[in-house]
């Protein structure tokens, strides 16, 4: 399969300074994009930005906040964008959440990609710009421990269609895309549900590892979402993303 170069692109990731979005910082970087890193916490921006060099450019703001969005996108003309950055949900039964707890997922991870998405149409990005939208595979399961966010993240798939829908009437020629991980204890917001998942099943964290299955890494989700911006057979709406790799969904 031929792979669509990206030397000297320009990449924003959300979410960037840990988890998969570190891991997919780092894989853009490595394939030859320049690479602008979001995140609230300045430090482990700063120390990627040591580790890659002058690659990575890393910016301390709220992901969800939209004038942020717009200045990024107007300041670095980029034509990846990776909407990764995630609240973690508070891990509890539904009627232990308040509708401020509940609702976190859509206040950070929905409110962040609607934000990005419309300012990537309205730029509009330049044709064969590619966003990645980083939804859940509890999108397709629900999440009982989390309140609202399997919801939230099935409304980031919708909204990634919707924008690709957008895109395909006004002849933009850009692409959007979701992608849904499978549950992993890889990063600090899956370790925390998996650590919630197991006791509320009564067994250890390895006893429920055991039992999920092999289990996806923060690197195989960086290069998976490289392999879907540079490989043109990946060219569907959504993926779900396992530790066995990329695998379309249905529309
Ligand atoms: N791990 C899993 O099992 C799993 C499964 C399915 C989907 N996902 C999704 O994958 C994405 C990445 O999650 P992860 O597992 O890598 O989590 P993680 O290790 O907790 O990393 C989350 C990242 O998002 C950033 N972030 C959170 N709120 C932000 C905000 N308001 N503005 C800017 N950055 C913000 C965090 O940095 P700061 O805190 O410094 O801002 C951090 O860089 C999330 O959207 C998550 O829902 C994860």
């Amino acid at each position: 399969m031929t792979s669509t170069g990206i030397t000297g692109q320009h990449a924003i990731v959300t979410g960037a300074s840990r988890g998969f979005g570190r891991a997919i910082a780092i894989a853009l970087s490595k394939a030859g994009a320049q690479v602008t890193g979001v995140a609230r916490d300045p430090a482990p921006l700063t120390e990627l930005a040591a580790e890659l060099g002058g690659a990575f450019i890393p910016v301390a703001a709220d992901a969800a906040d939209p004038v942020r969005a717009g200045q990024l996108i107007d300041e670095h003309q980029p034509t990846i964008l990776v909407l990764n950055a995630g609240a973690a949900p508070l891990a509890r039964p539904i009627q232990r959440h308040t509708w401020q707890t509940f609702s976190r997922n859509w206040d950070v991870d929905v409110q962040h990609a609607f934000g990005w998405v419309r300012e990537a149409l309205l730029a509009p990005l330049p044709p064969g710009s590619v966003v990645v939208a980083m939804s859940s595979g509890a999108a397709l399961r629900g999440s009982p421990l989390s309140g609202g966010y399997a919801g939230a993240k099935a409304a980031i798939r919708f909204l990634a269609s919707y924008a690709a829908a957008e895109s395909e009437r006004d002849g933009l020629g850009i692409r959007f895309v979701s992608v849904l991980p499978q549950l992993t204890p890889a990063t600090r917001l899956g370790a925390a549900a998996v650590a919630a998942y197991a006791a509320r099943q009564g067994t250890d964290v390895p006893g429920y590892l055991a039992a999920a299955g092999p289990t996806l890494t923060a690197e195989q989700a960086g290069t998976a979402i490289t392999d879907l911006i540079t490989d043109p057979g990946l060219d569907q709406d959504a993926y779900l993303l396992t530790a066995g790799g990329l695998s379309p969904l249905p529309q």
